[in-house]
């Protein structure tokens, strides 16, 4: 699929859970979130219909986010439909990491092929801070299995205050290359303002490269993170609701005051 400016759209990224198991203070405010009711988040079959329809047009780049996807219940059979279908050349999910212990091996025999772990600090303590109660040894195990378990390329998403030569951040790189795992820095952003950047080492915030489009838990195409713009899959059904968004999607990002990291995974 062709957007208006000529952009190739071949990258869907999937929430499939608005819970989290941290409360990053970048993301989430202290007291959580309202959570959205059961029945308006789709139900894996409902995943999988989409994902079906949106191959068919052309998607091959499938990533998995939350909230954090690893608290949704059964999520290895997620990746296990998933990865059944044919054309999709590269399936990788967004984790915090602190789950990753337990699941990284099911997940790559499951067809996963590549996780993105988040980690801003080495500290412990700022790490506690900054998750509001995260146990970083957690994260650490978590990527020692993925690497155990081939999950690789391994990529820590890194997100930083000022930029990336920042202490903490500094630190976080000297980890990666001492254990062979790639470093991406993501400037803190606000979507309700429109405050975002280039990610550092990756290819998001570019708007002019930009060939993704999101699904969010509860069943929307969205065709930018920086736009309210949403197409309800239910209600339109997905070929139109993916068609409607690649038409529909903007030259580049706003803002957006429907958005939220936690719905929409980054
Ligand atoms: N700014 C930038 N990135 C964010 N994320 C969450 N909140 C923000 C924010 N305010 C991204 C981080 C994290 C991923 C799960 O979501 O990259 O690693
Ligand atoms: Fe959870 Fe990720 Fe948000 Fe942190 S940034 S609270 S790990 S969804």
């Amino acid at each position: 699929m062709y957007d208006r400016f000529n952009r190739k759209i071949n990258y869907l990224r999937i929430s499939v859970t608005d819970r989290c198991n941290l409360r990053c203070k970048y993301c989430m405010p202290e007291e959580g979130i309202k959570l959205l009711p059961h029945e308006a988040i789709l139900s894996y079959r409902e995943i999988f219909d989409v994902v079906e329809v949106a191959v068919k047009l052309g998607i091959d780049k499938v990533r998995l986010t939350g909230g954090e996807p690893l608290v949704r219940k059964g999520i290895v059979d997620l990746v296990g439909m998933i990865a059944s279908i044919k054309g999709i050349k590269d399936l990788s999910m967004t984790t915090n990491g602190i789950l990753l212990k337990d699941f990284a091996v099911k997940l790559k025999h499951a067809g996963l092929q590549r996780v993105n772990i988040s980690l801003d600090t080495m500290d412990p303590e700022a790490y506690k801070l900054l998750t509001r109660g995260g146990n970083i040894k957690r994260v650490f195990q978590g990527i020692r299995a993925a690497k155990t378990a081939g999950l690789h390329p391994i990529k820590i998403n890194c997100v930083v205050w000022e930029n990336s030569q920042e202490k903490d951040a500094q630190e976080v790189a000297r980890f990666a290359r001492e254990n062979d795992l790639r470093i991406r820095f993501i400037h803190q952003m606000n979507l309700s303002t429109g405050e975002f950047s280039i990610v550092e080492g990756g290819e998001g915030g570019n708007c002019r490269k930009c060939n993704r489009l999101r699904l969010t838990s509860d069943g929307k195409i969205k065709p930018c993170l920086f736009s309210d713009l949403a197409f309800d899959v239910r209600e339109m059904g997905a070929e139109n609701a993916i068609r409607k968004a690649v038409g529909e999607k903007p030259k580049s990002g706003t803002y957006s005051k429907s958005s939220k990291f936690y719905n929409i995974g980054g």
